[in-house]
């Protein structure tokens, strides 16, 4: 059994603008009903969470697509707290070695090709598995003036992307320990990492892309139109 758990209470400060970004419409639709729509659409996920902001006046309010239940919760203030509110609104009779997809609400090109390699890589491997990309540009450290101090070797650099997927149980001791540690996490393979564990790197599709800016948006605009 697998299930897709969505951080979707994010305020989108870095875009700018009125509406949280995974409320902005691409391709005629917001890019959080495209990224759950290619989670639920696929068959191997039962359900999804979505952790939604206090008060959301944007969220659509479905209880269920593809035929499958969507459960909404309230999120929290970093993202960690926004996926562990989701793991704890899950169904009791998702079982604790249950797979978990985290997916970004703002993360709206995600192709069943992917979703089936995570799910194959996390399932094989027991410290969880996430979609990535290997990094293509070349990486200068800067000092504090911004003058370039260093140049990174990047070889065995990695862009994480998301699904990243994690038993469920797995999943809850990691971020709970992320948390009481005070340490900020910025996906949820680092927490698991913090365990001294090592999750896999699948790779992935480079246009599974994360909006953060209005360029950004305008490429998926047109990824997703190139689809319909
Ligand atoms: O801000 P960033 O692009 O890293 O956000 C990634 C995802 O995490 C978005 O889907 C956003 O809504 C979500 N998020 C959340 N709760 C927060 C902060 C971010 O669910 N407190």
């Amino acid at each position: 059994m697998s299930w897709a758990l969505m951080p979707a209470a994010g305020s989108g400060r870095r875009f700018g603008g009125e509406v949280p970004k995974q409320y902005l419409a691409a391709a005629g639709k917001p890019l959080i009903a495209h990224a759950l729509g290619a989670l639920l659409a696929h068959p191997a996920i039962d359900g999804a969470v979505v952790a939604l902001a206090a008060d959301d006046p944007h969220w659509p309010g479905w209880t269920s697509l593809h035929g499958k239940p969507v459960i909404a919760c309230l999120g929290g203030l970093e993202r960690a707290d926004s996926v562990l509110a989701a793991l704890r609104a899950l169904p009791a009779s998702v079982p604790e070695d249950a797979l978990l997809l985290v997916h970004d609400a703002a993360r709206p090109n995600l192709r069943a090709d992917d979703i089936d390699k995570l799910i194959d890589a996390a399932t094989a491997c027991a410290d969880g598995a996430i979609l990535a990309a290997p990094v293509r540009d070349t990486l200068k450290r800067a000092n504090a003036e911004i003058r370039i101090e260093a140049t990174e070797p990047r070889e065995r650099l990695w862009r994480a992307l998301t699904p990243q997927g994690f038993r469920r149980d797995l999943l809850l001791r990691a971020l709970q320990a992320a948390r009481a540690a005070g340490v900020m996490v910025t996906d949820e393979a680092m927490a698991v990492e913090r365990l001294g564990l090592h999750p896999a790197l699948v790779e992935g599709r480079e246009d599974n892309l994360k909006v953060t800016t209005p360029a950004d948006l305008a490429l998926v605009e047109f990824l997703l139109a190139r689809q319909s």
